[in-house]
């Protein structure tokens, strides 16, 4: 390991104490040793502090009830703690109206929600949703099934040579027949983060509703619906350092008003006969049945956790971790960077010539280095880079330069294990590693 670079990649990277938080961390305890975790995974999860896991464990030891139903005294803790999650999720967001706050299981569940409830019944032969080729498959399939449902179509936003969107593309795209502007905020493979504002003013300016797919930025940057201006937005609690199975979709109140339910069953209900049924008010509108309230509690904890960090701390450490990982790499032999033009904001894609990136993954693995390989849920995207496959390393607050070094270390021992007789027998491979724009 080089000690210089360590101090240069440290200088770069102090923003955020990575080694004071990554002590909340119990997983880093179990997983040390000869070969501690290296975990460069967190665009997939991220691992949970102390502090969430024993909300959540404190949640079912001392006042776990179901909400919104009993009037015990624990049924009504629950529900406090709840509604409480509620509104620190609504704050956390840009004091958004908590009653525009859904807890659904995820993002996808989310995106799935706005498709059916919202835009499957405005939608017809001759409208347009406009997507983007970064979108992950969660922010794709669900427009490509409510196209099929309802004979719209689909209009991607393609990327420039430099791997951002194409601004100008999508000015064309997006014109008196669109009614949907579906973006993802940041990209979970390039780590490129769109240009919402002017996408957001090209919608409203056709009457377009804006859906945000924030999974990757609610977690790294400060976020505020007020000032997007967006019609919905949808994140996963588990990505930033809360528990899996809950998610937010953020919504216009009005929006939530007009649009019928997603699911219908117990607790979204105002009154019941055998044939019909009217329904509760937004959010409740929209939470059939029992909720993931343990899920909300641990969200909450998250959100105290990150507040505490600073999410203008987190983002400036990402793009410092993802600058700093682009630099090293350029020295790794046969690796092509997918990195695009105004930094990656903690994501960095790559590829080893001549190696199959589940290889690359594998043999990372076998030295504690925790990765991704594969196309990462977004298949269109690593068609458009011309490639099937690719391997990914997230970055995180408990991430800090000893885990770029760890990096490099493993990929320049998997390069030498797979050898060199490939290196240099594809376009992308040379020495030393080129970068894609
Ligand atoms: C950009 C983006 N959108 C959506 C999702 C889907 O998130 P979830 O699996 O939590 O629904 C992911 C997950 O990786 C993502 O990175």
């Amino acid at each position: 390991m080089n000690r210089r670079s360590i101090l240069w990649i440290s200088k770069l990277v102090m923003a955020v104490d990575s080694k004071l938080i990554r002590r909340d961390f119990p997983i880093f305890e179990r997983w040390s040793g000869r070969n501690p975790l290296i975990y460069l995974d967190n665009a997939a999860t991220s691992q949970k502090p102390r502090a969430v896991i024993e909300a959540v464990s404190n949640y079912y030891e001392l006042a776990n009830a179901n909400v919104h139903r009993s009037v015990h005294a624990l049924a009504e803790q629950a529900t406090e703690l709840y509604e409480s999650a509620r509104e620190k999720v609504a704050r956390f967001i840009g004091f958004a109206d908590p009653s525009e706050v859904i807890f659904v299981r995820n993002t996808t569940e989310a995106l799935n929600l706005v498709a059916q409830s919202f835009a499957r019944p405005r939608l017809g032969p001759g409208d347009e949703i406009v997507v983007s080729v970064l979108n992950h498959h969660s922010n794709l399939v669900p427009w490509q099934q409510v196209a099929a449902q309802t004979g719209a179509e689909l209009r991607a936003i393609p990327l420039t040579p430099d791997l951002q969107l194409d601004m100008q593309a999508a000015a064309s795209l997006i014109n008196g027949r669109t009614k949907v502007v579906a973006i993802t905020h940041k990209s979970n493979v390039l780590g490129t983060i769109a240009d919402t504002v002017s996408l957001t003013r090209m919608a409203k300016d056709v009457g377009a509703a804006v859906v945000i797919d924030a999974a990757q930025s609610v977690p790294s940057m400060p976020m505020n619906v007020i000032e997007l201006d967006c019609d919905f937005l949808a994140f996963s609690g588990h990505k930033m350092l809360g528990p899996m199975g809950i998610g937010v979709l953020y919504a216009r109140r009005a929006l939530l008003e007009e649009m019928p339910p997603f699911l219908t069953g117990g607790e979204m209900v105002r009154e019941v006969s055998l044939e019909s049924a009217t329904w509760d008010d937004p959010p409740l509108k929209f939470e059939a049945g029992t909720p993931n309230v343990a899920g909300a509690v641990g969200l909450a904890a998250a959100i105290d956790y990150l507040s505490a960090i600073g999410m203008d701390a987190i983002a400036e450490h990402e793009r410092a971790m993802s600058a700093a990982t682009w630099k090293r790499l350029t020295q790794v032999e046969g690796v092509r960077c997918f990195e695009p033009k105004g930094g990656s904001n903690g994501i960095v894609s790559f590829s080893l010539t001549g190696i199959h990136p589940h290889d690359v993954a594998t043999a990372l693995d076998s030295e504690g280095v925790a990765v991704r390989a594969g196309h990462h849920c977004a298949q269109p995207l690593h068609k458009t880079l011309g490639i099937a496959a690719s391997v990914r390393a997230s970055f995180y607050v408990y991430n800090d330069a000893d885990d770029i070094e760890h990096l490099i270390d493993a990929l320049r021992r998997a390069r030498e294990f797979f050898g060199r007789a490939s290196t240099g027998s594809s376009a992308a491979g040379s020495r030393p590693g080129k970068r894609v724009q």
